[in-house]
């Protein structure tokens, strides 16, 4: 059956500006590195889509390497634009990313102009785009000049191939660096995308500040820390969960460690109605350097759980003061 999108979409989210952009993300974005790959149900990654879309998620994160296998997850994307998505392009704001290794040999992966400009058009290829709204370097690459780098990004969207230019994972001095450079190339970073979660506090030292004073959007990417700040491990390792898959990034090992911490951070959790996961997402979206907020599902009942968080995102003295202890045990 056709789609046509709810038209109460735009009634609940909460949209943040960017930096010093003219674009404003939705609080919570929808990111497609798990479960929108050909090793995935085709219909519910369709499905997590056109409801994220229907909740005012604006915003959909890749990158050339998703899937498995690697690119699929475009390729799936491009399928839900074609059949779906594709009269409410103008409405959505599109990334993609490349870093990671992608093809074989010298050209694959990295930094080098060479690599980024044809991942660029094999990615734009996979999902039937023109253009993407936001181009990101995925990884800082230790041995190719930062200025290659930020001038090939520069150069996609001179080339329109790309409306806005990102950079993620960097740290916070490299970030500054990058951003210098691409103001003088005349092509602003809109933003970064660095990891950061209750457990991957990393940004909170530096890079946050950093991207403040330099007018850059900040993206937090695994704010579940893959599952683990949910309660989808409350009560032991599910057989459909990221943490059993052989091509999850999560093991098994690193949840059952913190388990302890899970479990006291449940308690206040349920003490403020919430659950887990709306609480984590809540505690992100407590900082106004936080852009969005980029969640990961495997399910639409996650999805509407996760954008219940906008309903509370305070916090009392006392509730930050209680997660602080349990997170420095
Ligand atoms: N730039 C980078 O280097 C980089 C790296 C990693 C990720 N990212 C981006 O960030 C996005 C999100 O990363 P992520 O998937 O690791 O994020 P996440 O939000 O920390 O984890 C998502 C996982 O948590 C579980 N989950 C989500 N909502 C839940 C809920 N309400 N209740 C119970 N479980 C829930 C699901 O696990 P199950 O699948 O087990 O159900 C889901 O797959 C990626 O898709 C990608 O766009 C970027």
């Amino acid at each position: 059956m056709s789609y046509l999108p709810s038209p109460s979409r735009y009634d609940s989210m909460i949209y943040r500006r960017c930096g010093f952009s003219g674009i404003k993300l939705p609080a919570i974005s929808l990111g497609l590195w798990h479960n929108f790959g050909h090793v995935d149900e085709y219909d519910n990654s369709r499905q997590m889509l056109l409801k994220a879309f229907d909740m005012g998620i604006t915003h959909f994160d890749l990158a050339n390497n998703y899937g498995p296998p690697p690119g699929s997850a475009e390729e799936n994307f491009g399928k839900v634009m074609k059949n779906d998505l594709r009269p409410w392009r103008d409405e959505m704001i599109i990334s993609s990313k490349a870093g990671y290794l992608m093809w074989p040999g010298p050209y694959g992966e990295w930094g080098s102009k060479k690599y980024l400009v044809a991942s660029l058009d094999q990615s734009l290829k996979r999902m039937g785009l023109d253009y993407v709204d936001i181009f990101y370097h995925h990884r800082p690459d230790p041995d190719t000049p930062l200025e290659e780098t930020m001038a090939a990004l520069s150069l996609i969207v001179r080339q329109g191939k790309a409306l806005y230019a990102g950079i993620s994972n960097y740290p916070a001095e490299l970030a500054l660096e990058a951003s210098r450079i691409l103001r003088r190339l005349g092509t602003p970073c809109l933003i970064h995308q660095p990891s950061y979660s209750m457990f991957n506090r990393w940004v909170e030292d530096g890079l946050l500040n950093t991207l403040e004073q330099e007018g850059i959007g900040c993206i937090a990417f695994s704010p579940l820390a893959q599952g683990m700040l949910t309660n989808r491990y409350l009560h032991g390792i599910p057989k459909d969960s990221r943490a059993a898959k052989p091509h999850g990034f999560l093991q098994e090992d690193r949840v059952l460690q913190m388990m302890p911490k899970i479990k006291k951070l449940n308690e206040i959790a349920v003490k403020r109605n919430q659950s887990l996961a709306q609480m984590a997402i809540a505690w992100l979206l407590k900082d106004a350097r936080i852009t969005s907020v980029l969640v990961g599902a495997s399910s639409v009942q996650q999805l509407k759980d996760n954008l219940g968080a906008l309903d509370n995102i305070a916090f009392t003295a006392e509730e930050l003061l209680a997660i602080d202890e349990i997170l420095a045990r």
